[in-house]
């Protein structure tokens, strides 16, 4: 154990932060850096990534929870790894630590786990150095991925640029959503290809111009299910049905079931359905668990916050 460690002892940090959908999602075309512009609005979700940093001879991930799955990375590949990596870099503090993550967001679902896992080590890494840089924090978040920002500050913004252009939006009340997992896994990189040769080749596709959020802004902060069913929108849903055609068949079931709008999460295959109360969403849950194609159905409610401590 080096003297950093020792001088640390055994003081281990837990963090969390959660999983998001995107109820709005207007992809640009693609920008010379090989990302799209986009318009996204995000809420997150009150399914979270617990982290705990432990000082240690070496750095080490250990999953748990109820959706450890043996497809996550457990080297240099995790986001949690490359975000203590990152702030230690930033920082000349190379601590060794065990990353354990507990894992509520579904894996590779288009639900920013992975986002989620980077926001949460970032703030514990910080708590176990004794970092209080909040502009580091936010710029390293940035080189994560597009989606970390996000997972930082939680709650419900609007992203422009790569999504990672914050602005707040002050939503009201809970939105209660039931996700469906899917048994087929879609790579993000690969959506978006698939986006743009989609709308190269048909001129039906949906074009690259930016849309505008205002009515789901609108929706939200007015805390209303049934408007903002009416103005979910995702660019990147004709991309992951040309990729996996079961998401068509899933989505159409949880509408016939009563959900008030189905909506690809991200770059999916998770399909998120808005449901007007937690009865609804019940009565879904039961319909959806039988429903070819999907793995596993989660039922939870938006906004909630934005990467933070736990404590005791
Ligand atoms: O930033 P992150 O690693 O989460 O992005 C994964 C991939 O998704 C990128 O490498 C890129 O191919 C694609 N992407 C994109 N435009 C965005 C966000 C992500 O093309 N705004």
């Amino acid at each position: 154990m080096n003297a950093e460690v020792a001088q640390l002892g055994a003081r281990s940090v837990t963090a969390r932060a959660y999983g998001k959908i995107n109820v709005f999602l207007s992809v640009g075309p693609q920008r010379a850096d090989g990302y799209h512009d986009l318009v996204s609005v995000f809420q997150t979700l009150d399914l979270a990534e617990t982290i705990t940093l432990s000082p240690a001879a070496e750095t080490a991930v250990t999953l748990t929870g109820p959706r450890a799955d043996t497809t996550v990375p457990l080297d240099d590949r995790n986001l949690a790894v490359q975000a203590v990596a990152a702030l230690s870099e930033a920082t000349e503090t190379h601590i060794p630590v065990a990353i354990t993550i507990d894992k509520q967001v579904p894996v590779a679902g288009g639900m920013g786990g992975g986002s989620a896992d980077a926001a949460a080590a970032l703030v514990a890494y910080a708590e176990l150095i004794g970092c209080d840089d909040a502009d580091l924090l936010t710029r390293i978040a940035a080189e994560l991925g597009a989606d970390v920002p996000f997972a930082l500050t939680g709650g419900t913004a609007i992203g422009t640029g790569r999504g990672d252009e914050l602005v707040p939006v002050a939503g009201s009340g809970a939105f209660h959503w039931v996700l469906a997992t899917s048994v087929a896994s879609l790579s993000t990189p690969e959506v978006y290809r698939t986006l743009d040769e989609l709308r190269r080749e048909t001129s039906t596709a949906t074009d690259d111009t930016l849309r505008d959020p205002d009515d789901v802004v609108t929706a939200l902060t007015a805390g209303d299910p049934h408007a903002l069913a009416g103005v979910l929108h995702n660019d990147m849903t004709d991309a992951a049905i040309e990729l996996l055609p079961g998401i068509a068949e899933v989505m159409e079931s949880g509408r016939q079931a009563g959900a008030l709008a189905a909506l690809v999460s991200g770059s999916g295959p998770t399909v998120g359905f808005l449901v007007a109360d937690p009865t609804h969403a019940l009565d879904l849950t039961v319909l959806l668990e039988a429903t070819r194609g999907v793995r596993d159905v989660v039922r939870t409610t938006a906004p909630a916050g934005g990467a933070h401590l736990v404590t005791g």
